[in-house]
This record gives C-alpha cells, structure tokens and sequence, in this order.
C-alpha cells in the first residue's frame, strides 16, 4: 500500500480502522509527533488574546482523549503555546477565549505573563519567579493558520508545505475573519474523516442535495497527487460565485474551490467567499471529536448588506452537507468490524484518499 501505481491502491485493511493497537500505533507514531492546527492567527488578533485549543492525546490508561494548549499574543505580538496546566499544582489556567494582560491560576493566584514567566507566587517569598515558566509547547504559522505540536523538536512545518503555499496563497485567507466555531462528537475512525472530506468522488452521490447541485459530475475536479505532508484538488464551480467578491483571485481562481489537507488532522475547504476547515482527533477507534471552523473574505462580508444573514445562509449550507456526510462516515466504521472482504480498484477522484492512506501506512510500515 505505502507505494505502488494508483491502479493497485485499494482502501486500507479494515483492521486499521477498528484495531486498538494500531491507533495507539498512530498515536506514537503519527499523531503525537505531528503538527496540529488548532487555530488562526486571526483568533488572537491584540495582545491579550487568547484561546484554549487541544491536541490528540492518549493517556496514561491507553484512552484517547485531548491536551489542553494555551494559545496567547504576547505583548511583543509573539504567539506562543503553552500546556494549559499551572506548573504549581495543576490548575487549568484558561478556558475558552478572551483577553488578559496576565493570566492568574484560579487555585492559588500564581501569575504568569503573557509569555509564560511566572511573576508572582502568593505568601511564598522564597520562591524566584524568574526560574519558573509554563511549559512552552512548539507553534508555527502558516496561511493564517496557528499549528501547535507536542513533540518537543517538530520538523520544521512551513518548508514541508511550500508546495501547498503555491496553489492557496492567491486566496489570501489569512484575511478571512472568523465567524463561527463548533465541536462535534462522531461515532466514526478519524481516518474515515479525513478520507471523506478529500474524496471528490462520493459529493456527486451524498451531497446531491447541497455541494453537487448544479455539479452533478466530478467532471468539473482536478486532482493533484499529494506530497508525504499534504494532499489538495481543484472543484471549478459551474457558475462564477455570486459572492466571490475576493478581488485578489483572477480568472477561474474566481469560482474554484481548493480542497486540501495537512496531514495528518487538518482538513479545509477554500474559496474565494469563505474558509471551512476542520481538526479531526481521534477519542478512540470508533469515535473523533471535529471542531470546525468558518471565515468569510472580509470584501465579501461587507458587500453583503445584511452579513449575519449571510453567514447563516453559510453555516446552514455545512450544517446540511455535515448531515449528508455523517451517516455514510458512521456505517462505513460500523461496517469495519465485519469480514475483511476482496477490496476492489478506486477512481482517480479518490487520488487524495490514497494520498493519505500511504502516508498513514508508511508512517505505520503496513
Ligand atoms: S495550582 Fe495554580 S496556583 Fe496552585
Ligand atoms: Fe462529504
């Protein structure tokens, strides 16, 4: 599987998507060494601004479940992560989002700056604050998005991804303003996620009612093979989008949608009116949490007279397509502790499934 001509790939063996041992396999071996995106840069705009975001994580009990990180502008506009842990005894510092100047444990009012120092240790003088720090955790930007990864020397991100820069840095999406934000519990393999959402042949089926109208065929797709990072293709919309306001793009730019992931949890669906992106994190073998997010082109929110309604017509539009795609994610994972059966060939419009299978089955050596 890991190599091997298109017309030999077929879909991975089902034991890899109902197998304990192989996600505790893709935890060490996949997961935890592996760049996350947990936010946008947009999130934090000011000094102050900040929010909590998790990683994969598999506990000590072998359980799957997340580690909370700290994500905060600095006052000298630095971003940085930090486990969200107070390294006194424990505490989670922060919840949710906001703005502090300096964050204040809720147990014992120890203080840290922005940047992690500790300034202040209530009644205990003999403490030097200077020598204590939250425990720092590795964040790279890249587009706009803020990746954070718990293996303390990460291989570098943005140099891996240069190739993907290429074909989305037209849409200048670090631009786009966050409008939405929601959290998600499937009874499905993460995988099976990450698949779905790079499949271009399923949306001409499922998504009939929502994606596909209008473009009942893939005909209107270009698939690009993927990198050992990441993996996109191209859907050319029939119709220029009557919102695709962004005047940055030209020509077919204009009404195309790049689908694209970064392996091995970040998926996103880009186009000139809004930004749909995912962060896929697995709670065990047949269960993952999706937090999904929504920006809109600043030009094209404010060429909508009424902008709320707008993003209601958007999140309205995903919250129908996530409809479609949940059932057929769910029973393929059900359908996973049956038989193994004869596996037979792909379309070429399920290239970047394949993408992502090799790269999971050379990280996991099937
Ligand atoms: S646990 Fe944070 S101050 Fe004690
Ligand atoms: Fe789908």
């Amino acid at each position: 599987m890991a190599n091997g001509s298109f017309a030999d790939a077929r879909m991975l063996p089902l034991e890899v998507y109902r197998s304990e041992a192989v996600l505790a396999a893709e935890h060490e071996r996949i997961l935890h060494p592996a760049w996350h995106c947990l936010g946008r840069t947009a999130d934090v705009p000011k000094p102050g601004d900040h929010f909590v975001g998790e990683l994969p994580h598999q506990h000590a009990d072998s359980t799957f479940g997340s580690r909370q990180v700290l994500v905060v502008r600095g006052d000298d506009d630095v971003i940085r992560a930090f486990d969200n842990v107070c390294i006194h005894r424990g505490a989670p510092l922060a919840t949710g989002c906001g703005n502090e100047a300096r964050f204040t444990c809720p147990y014992h009012a120890w203080t840290f700056r922005l940047d992690g120092q500790l300034i202040g240790a209530p009644y205990l003088p003999e403490i030097v604050a200077s020598e204590h720090r939250l425990g720092a955790l590795a964040l790279e930007e890249w587009e706009g998005f803020l990746f954070v990864s718990a293996n303390p020397a990460p291989t570098p991100l943005q140099p891996s991804l240069a190739g993907l820069s290429d074909v989305v840095a037209r849409f200048r999406m670090d631009r786009y303003v966050p409008v939405h934000q929601e959290i998600e519990i499937w009874a499905t393999n993460w995988k099976l996620l990450v698949e779905n959402f790079m499949d271009s042949y399923h949306v001409f089926k499922v998504h009939r009612a929502t994606f596909g109208v209008g473009s009942t065929s893939p005909l209107n797709t270009t698939m690009h093979p993927g990198t050992d990072a990441w993996a996109h293709h191209v859907a050319l919309d029939p119709d220029e989008m009557a919102a695709a306001n962004n005047t940055d793009l030209v020509g077919d730019w204009r009404r195309a949608v790049v689908l694209a992931a970064v392996f091995p949890t970040h998926v996103m669906q880009l186009q000139p009116d809004y930004l749909w992106y995912l962060q896929i994190s697995p709670l065990g073998t047949d269960q993952v949490r999706i937090r999904w997010d929504v920006s809109v082109a600043p030009d094209v929110l404010s060429a909508h007279a009424d902008p709320d309604a707008y993003v209601r017509g958007i999140l309205q539009l995903l919250r129908a397509v996530n409809g479609e795609d949940h059932p057929v994610v769910e029973s393929v994972r059900r359908a996973a502790d049956g038989p193994q059966f004869a596996r037979a060939p792909l379309s070429k419009y399920e290239q970047n499934v394949v993408d992502f299978d090799r790269f999971v089955a050379r990280r996991l050596a099937l």
